[in-house]
């Protein structure tokens, strides 16, 4: 059986923030941004743009601007209390993962009951409609803005943990590159590369369908072909809007058939050292691929021909191999480190993340089934 989920509405390309304020004034009258501080003090930058939208509209909205990289569950309480004091009736969420994720938080928080982490953590425990969300997304990476997941950190357990639902979706996602330019070449990469992930986990994940696949294979076409480009060029446009579709493409896929290892290791680098989660993701990536390699080597070698390499003469495992090496070059390339040792993690950590991943909701979708050992090694692989 599969399901297949995804936002009523998706505008893609270049101005489309201006679709904001009319899809608002579908839903209500008054609007919280959710967004981090930078982003509200740009004078021209993209929340300039969608107060813009809304005020053309004339939805009035109030503000949250203190969402920080891993949204955590303080953020989420600071922004229901000025949700609840305005008596706002949607959100918009305005950024990357951490300002979706938080305003889907936020939605959570306002017509549940109890909390978060102990009352809803896992796969659809909601048990009421959320507030409409529109997600004006400004970086190619998590794909927050088209998936059901809300990932939050624990501040007290220091752990990050996911609520899975198809009431999170939003109603409305929009990609508009123009809001993407100004993005930073290290933190286009690491979303990217996060983009990255999401596709290749989900192409070799323990339950695709055809659907997942033919959009998570083209995903890491896309993302391949563009992801050097826009890290290269932040103004390239063509760049930037091929890393959009990549990125929602991957989203589309793995919000419907999972991910693995990767993100389910990744989510403990977030929740203990508050690593950036392309970053994890990017280090992590051809070591647990690596380790799948041996589960489905056809379609590791779909990968390596999508990514761009000559698997023409090789043996079933050697081309399966070159998708790997592509991961590392393109990773190389566009500057990610390569080991975790240098990020601050230490040999002491490994046995606990382990633990930690093999409990997350993502570890039980990886291709290989594996023991705590395995996931241990992983870990000292990518030190
Ligand atoms: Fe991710």
């Amino acid at each position: 059986m599969a399901d297949f989920l995804c936002p009523s509405v998706n505008f893609i390309g270049a101005g489309t923030v201006s679709e904001t304020g009319p899809r608002a004034a579908m839903f209500g009258t008054k609007a919280l941004i959710v967004c981090d501080g930078f982003l509200a003090s740009l004078e021209d930058g993209p929340v300039a743009k969608v107060k813009e939208s809304l005020d053309a509209s004339g939805v009035v909205y109030a503000i949250y601007d203190g969402v920080e990289p891993n949204p955590k569950d303080t953020n989420v309480a600071a922004g229901l209390k000025i949700y609840q004091a305005d008596k706002c009736d949607m959100i918009v969420t305005v950024g990357g993962g951490s300002s979706h994720d938080c305003g889907k938080g936020i939605g959570i928080a306002a017509t549940h009951d109890g909390d978060l982490y102990a009352d809803y953590a896992g796969i659809e425990m909601l048990t009421n409609e959320l507030p409409p969300i529109i997600s004006v997304n400004t970086t190619a990476g998590t794909a927050s803005e088209v998936t059901r997941h809300c990932v939050i950190t624990n501040t007290k357990e220091k752990v990050k943990f996911v609520i899975v639902s198809w009431r999170n979706l939003p109603k409305v996602s929009i990609n508009d590159p123009l809001l993407m330019v100004a993005k930073p070449a290290g933190l286009t990469a690491a979303t990217g590369m996060d983009a990255l992930t999401h596709a290749v986990e989900c192409y070799v994940t323990k339950d695709p369908n055809p659907i997942t696949d033919a959009v998570a294979i083209h995903a890491i076409k896309l993302i391949s072909k563009f992801l050097r480009r826009a890290v290269a060029n932040g103004t390239d446009l063509e760049a930037r809007e091929g890393m959009a579709y990549g990125s929602l493409l991957a989203g589309m896929a793995f919000n419907n058939a999972g991910l693995g290892y990767v993100h389910a290791m990744a989510h403990q680098l977030g929740g203990l050292l508050d690593m950036p989660h392309g970053i994890a993701n990017a280090v992590l990536l051809p070591f647990v691929e690596r380790y799948n390699l041996m589960v489905n080597p056809e379609k590791f070698a779909e990968i390596a021909v999508a990514m761009g390499e000559n698997i023409d003469g090789l043996g079933k495992m050697a081309a399966a191999e070159k998708a790997v090496e592509a991961i590392v070059r393109l990773s190389k390339d566009v500057g990610i480190p390569q080991g975790l040792a240098e990020l601050g993690v230490k040999e002491s950590d490994l046995q606990e993340m382990a633990e930690m991943a093999m409990r997350d909701g993502n570890a039980g979708t990886n291709p290989r089934i594996g023991k705590l050992e395995d996931v241990v090694q992983l870990f000292k692989n990518a030190m």
